[in-house]
């Protein structure tokens, strides 16, 4: 892996942009592997970071750090390293919304996880970062499977969601990682993708065009439904009930005048 000049241990505002689609301020994520970017996500959300090196373990004085040593996930031999899954089975909140996927550190690695999905809420989604690299994609990819899920894959990020992504959230999410795709060089890129420039015009404005439109009749939608629940409360009310009761005889004189 290339580093050069901007350092990509933080999330970055694509990962950042989906996490904020997937779940609303205020809520619990639960981040493995912990850093700079820590600091951004307490702003606004609750957040526990399972992380295996001392040295990280309240970087971020507003998170809830849960200090899960690297193990050897079995007894074979060059089983992989992960987190000490008993510290994270006896630490971890029960309700959580959001599983960061960032850690350990990608020399580390990060496949142990495939072996201890089950630890972890099935019912929320999980943003995986660096699926750019081969190793990250390939856990993205074989979690997806386990989940019975599909992947939605951004250039560097990939996310799995209990449910279906609503259109609107894909296009603002892919907007965010195509602004920070713009702001990396060329070198950075060339280490992970054969032909690093796009073969179509990148057209943020269209993607911006999209997002307004679908927000435009997402508003729509709602505002008529709720227009729709006020008649449906108006026709239930009493006062409308009581109305009807008491013109009832004038209503069937009038008839009778007809
Ligand atoms: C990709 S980093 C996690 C980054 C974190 N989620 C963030 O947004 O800042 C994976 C691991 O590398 C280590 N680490 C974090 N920030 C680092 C940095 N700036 N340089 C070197 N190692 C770092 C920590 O042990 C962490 O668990």
């Amino acid at each position: 892996m290339v580093e050069l000049g901007k350092s990509h241990f933080p999330i970055d505002l694509g990962v950042l942009t989906a996490i904020r689609q997937l779940t609303p301020q205020g809520s619990t994520i639960v981040e493995l592997g912990s850093g700079n970017g820590t600091n951004r996500l307490t702003k606004e959300f609750k957040v526990y970071s399972i992380e295996d090196d001392k040295k990280w373990i309240g970087y971020c004085e507003d998170s809830n750090y849960i200090h899960a040593p690297l193990v050897e996930i079995s007894e074979e031999k060059d089983s992989p390293l992960w987190y000490d899954v008993e510290t994270i089975s006896a630490q971890i909140p029960e309700d959580y919304d959001l599983v960061l996927v960032d850690g350990p550190s990608g020399k580390k690695g990060r496949s142990g996880l495939l072996a201890n999905l089950e630890i972890f809420r099935k019912d929320v989604p999980f943003v995986i970062d660096d699926t750019l690299r081969e190793h990250e994609c390939h856990v993205a990819r074989e979690m997806a499977y386990l989940l019975d899920r599909p992947l939605y894959v951004f250039w560097n990020f990939s996310i799995i969601a209990p449910d279906f992504l609503p259109v609107e959230k894909i296009a603002r999410i892919q907007k965010a990682a195509l602004q920070v795709l713009e702001s990396e060089e060329d070198g950075y890129l060339k280490s992970y993708f054969s032909i690093p420039k796009p073969i179509v015009e990148r057209d943020l404005e269209q993607l911006d065009s999209i997002i307004s439109e679908l927000n435009q009749k997402r508003l729509d939608v709602a505002s008529l439904e709720a227009s729709q629940r006020k008649l449906e409360l108006i026709e239930k009310s009493f006062s409308l009930r009581l109305g009807r009761f008491l013109t009832y005889p004038l209503r069937i004189l009038s008839i009778f005048k007809k």
